[in-house]
């Protein structure tokens, strides 16, 4: 039996098949008991805390609702509301909040920050993003794909296009690895995943009978595929001047209506979010004005299509969070 009480959630390399997939069944419990309006404060009496130094809305949210649900208490520290980073050390800030809470939300920017806190608290540690790493948002991708191939996703063609060393290509990659998805990275040379990562999740795949590679040949990577993915070109914290490169590389990239049309016809488009497929945010009319370009990652036809799973993906994210904070606080 698995049992993950008292254990940190820093990135998925470091679980088993087996834990990732109890965490997804109790996953499909809770959305479960939340469907049917079944009280679940099994964690009544805790209280937690959600510490931010980038902005979300899902990670966040999914969090704070999450933690309510299960009867906790919940305390959001936004971006530059607490001392940490300027008068108070990472460490320090660990030992304070591991005395008044009973588990720690971190999103920011270095892997080395988030792990730092975990050794320090004493209680246990979600990663809610780094730039390394996303684990929280692979259960809630995990949790979509099974959703829509009758729970049996072993041998799936999974395509993720883009930038693929960002904390999103990287994390997918190793989930992929994990639970028996053929992962195909699909993007310039120069943004594929360090060759070790490769390695680490070839070495992952062999043994659970899938494969993983990346390739540059959009026609190869879309064919038969059965899941389409991508992320942002430009990451939270990377600096304003990759925009006019990444664009340039990443255009024959963009998940297109002819990219849907080679994958299976009952392949499914899933992103992260938030996502830019038109000029409807500030970003994105800035990036117009200055670029020419209506459409990044995705085209809003594909974004907006039937095949588009984003919101069923987004909503697992409050499903999945609750199942992570369940089993390592229960
Ligand atoms: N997908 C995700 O992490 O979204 P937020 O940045 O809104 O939390
Ligand atoms: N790669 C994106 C993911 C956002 C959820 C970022 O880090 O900004």
């Amino acid at each position: 039996p698995v049992n993950l009480s008292g254990q940190s959630y820093l990135r998925l390399l470091d679980f088993s098949t087996d834990q990732i997939e109890y965490l997804l069944k109790l996953s499909k419990n809770f959305k479960d008991l939340k469907r049917t309006g079944t009280p679940h404060r099994y964690l009544e009496g805790k209280n937690i805390v959600l510490l931010f130094q980038k902005t979300s809305t899902r990670t966040r949210c999914a969090f704070e609702v999450g933690a309510m649900d299960l009867g906790m208490g919940v305390t959001y520290l936004d971006p530059g509301s607490s001392q940490m980073g300027k008068k108070e050390s990472i460490e320090d800030t660990a030992r304070v909040l591991g005395r008044f809470y009973d588990g720690i939300e971190f999103r920011g920017f270095a892997q080395s920050d988030v792990e730092e806190l975990a050794a320090k608290a004493g209680v246990p540690v979600w990663n809610g993003l780094t730039d390394m790493w996303h684990p929280t948002q692979m259960l809630a991708d995990a949790l979509t794909v099974q959703e829509n191939f009758n729970y049996d996703i072993k041998g799936l063609k999974f395509v993720f296009f883009g930038d693929l060393k960002n904390n999103m290509g990287r994390s997918l990659m190793v989930m992929c690895a994990k639970l028996g998805m053929n992962f195909v990275g699909c993007g310039p040379k120069d943004c594929w995943m360090d060759d070790e990562l490769i390695k680490t999740c070839e070495a992952i795949a062999a043994e659970n009978g899938c494969t993983v590679k990346c390739t540059e040949d959009v026609k190869e990577a879309a064919t038969d595929a059965d899941v389409i993915y991508t992320d942002v070109w430009v990451s939270m914290g990377e600096p304003d001047e990759v925009w006019a490169q990444r664009i340039e590389q990443l255009q024959p990239y963009r998940v297109t209506t002819q990219i849907m049309d080679m994958a299976k016809p009952t392949a499914i488009f899933l992103h992260c979010l938030p996502a830019f497929h038109d000029t409807n945010t500030t970003t994105g009319e800035d990036i117009a004005k200055r670029f020419g370009v209506t459409e990044m990652e995705v085209e809003d036809a594909v974004f907006e299509s039937k095949q588009s799973k984003v919101f069923d993906e987004a909503e697992n994210r409050m499903h999945t969070i609750k199942a992570v904070m369940y089993a390592t606080l229960q």
